[in-house]
């Protein structure tokens, strides 16, 4: 199983590298997150948080099939935002109403190595967009003013939300 990272791990706050070449090993990297994010009883896990440091991210919503995402672009937002609560398995314990767009329209590559274009809103939308900012190093605090950040992270320690 791979093992989900925390903050304050380099690789969360780095760039991603774009996926290469879209290959079994990809795939094979795609499903194990996949796994991963499962027994973490998340919904969205990027390659940064099990410390590889390429663009893909895999998000599965209740009702629907796990969605994989390789070296993935949002091309269009919406105007209208919306105000949600989130939380990070990078962050374990911490939870903060985001504001971001409503809606995007996201461009990525399959397992199959197929580019597609996907319209979301709600809160697919918002798994897209927190995932997304992983591949650029930006977690969901950085969208925070700096006094609820310091104030969040203040006696802060991931180790105390870790699994037994
Ligand atoms: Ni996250």
């Amino acid at each position: 199983m791979l093992e989900v990272v925390t903050i304050p791990a380099d690789v969360l706050y780095k760039k991603a590298e774009p996926v290469p070449e879209i290959d079994d090993a990809v795939v094979e990297l795609a499903d194990q997150m996949v796994d991963a994010m499962h027994a973490a009883k998340g919904i969205g896990l990027a390659g940064p948080q099990v410390g590889r440091s390429l663009r893909l991210f895999v998000v599965h919503l209740t009702d629907d099939e796990p969605r994989l995402f390789i070296n993935p672009e949002i091309i269009g937002t919406s105007i209208e935002t919306a105000k949600m609560e989130e939380g990070c398995l990078s962050i374990p314990g911490l939870y903060a109403d985001v504001v971001r767009p409503r809606a995007v329209e996201v461009q990525a590559y399959n397992r199959r190595g197929r580019p597609f274009t996907l319209t979301a809103e709600g809160l697919l939308a918002r798994g897209i967009q927190h995932e997304l900012d992983h591949l650029n190093g930006v977690l969901f605090l950085d969208h925070l003013s700096q006094r609820k950040r310091d104030r969040l992270l203040k006696n802060y320690d991931p180790a105390l939300f870790a699994e037994v």
